[in-house]
C-alpha cells in the first residue's frame, strides 16, 4: 500500500473511515492509561480525526502525523488554530524520536488496521522506537473474517497484536465490542460478524 493510495483517497474525498464524532470507545477507555493532563499524546496516521480534539480537551498536548496534505488542510480549515493540537504533515516512517519529542501516550484508531500485514510489522517497530519506556497506547483493532472482505480496514486479531507488540509492550485486552451495527458498510460487503477490540499497550 503505497502513499499514492491514501493521497488519492483524500483527493477524491473517499474518506469513509472519517467519523463525525470522536471514536465512541475513546472516552470509555482513555482513563485506563492513567495519563495526567498535560501529558503529550501522539496520534499516528491521524487523518483529520476529531479524536485529536477530544484528547486536546482533556488537557493533553496532542501531536498527530498525517501523510495527506489535503487532510491536514481540511483539519485546519474546519477547526482553525487549536491551542493544544498540532497536526503535522509527513510520513510516519520518516519520523524519529528526536523530531517527535517525548510522548507519554498514543491513540491508534484506524491506523494499524489501515495497513497490510508486512507494513503492520514495520508500523509496530516504528511505534516501539517512538515510545519511551512507560508510554501507554490505547489501540483499537477490528476483528472479522478477512476472507469476506479485503481491507482496509484490515482484520487484526488478538494473536497478531501479541505477535506485533509482545516483545516490546505489555499487552492487555480491555474490551471486545460487537460493532456491525456501527459500521453498516461491512455488512453491505458480506461481513456477518465484526468486533472492535481495545488494547492497552505499555512500553517496557
Ligand atoms: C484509515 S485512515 C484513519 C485516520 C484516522 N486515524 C481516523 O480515525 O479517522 C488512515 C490515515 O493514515 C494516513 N496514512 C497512511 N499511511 C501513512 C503514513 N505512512 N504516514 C502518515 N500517515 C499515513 C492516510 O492518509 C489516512 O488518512
Amino acid at each position: 500500500m503505497d502513499p499514492a493510495f491514501w493521497l488519492e483517497r483524500w483527493q477524491r474525498n473517499e474518506i469513509g473511515f472519517h467519523q463525525a464524532a470522536p471514536h465512541k470507545g475513546l472516552a470509555r477507555h482513555w482513563s485506563r492509561l492513567g495519563l495526567p493532563r498535560g501529558a503529550r499524546v501522539f496520534v499516528p496516521l491521524a487523518g483529520k480525526s476529531l479524536d485529536m480534539i477530544w484528547l486536546g480537551a482533556q488537557g493533553h498536548a496532542v501531536v498527530g502525523i498525517e501523510l495527506a496534505a489535503e487532510a491536514v488542510r481540511a483539519f485546519a480549515t474546519e477547526h482553525g488554530p487549536l491551542e493544544r493540537v498540532e497536526l503535522r504533515c509527513g510520513d510516519l516512517f520518516d519520523l524519529d524520536p528526536a523530531s517527535l519529542g517525548p510522548i507519554q501516550g498514543v491513540f491508534d484508531r484506524a491506523s494499524l488496521v489501515a495497513l497490510p500485514p508486512a507494513m503492520r510489522r514495520r508500523y509496530a517497530r516504528k511505534l516501539a522506537e517512538l515510545s519511551p519506556p512507560g508510554t501507554r497506547t490505547l489501540l483499537v483493532t477490528m476483528e472479522y473474517d478477512q476472507a469476506r472482505m479485503p481491507g482496509p480496514p484490515h482484520a487484526v486479531l488478538e494473536s497478531e497484536v501479541h505477535e506485533l507488540f509482545g516483545a516490546t509492550h505489555a499487552v492487555e485486552l480491555l474490551e471486545r465490542d460487537a460493532a456491525l451495527d456501527d459500521f453498516p458498510r461491512f455488512a453491505q460487503r458480506g461481513v456477518d460478524a465484526l468486533a472492535e477490540a481495545y488494547f492497552l499497550l505499555t512500553r517496557r
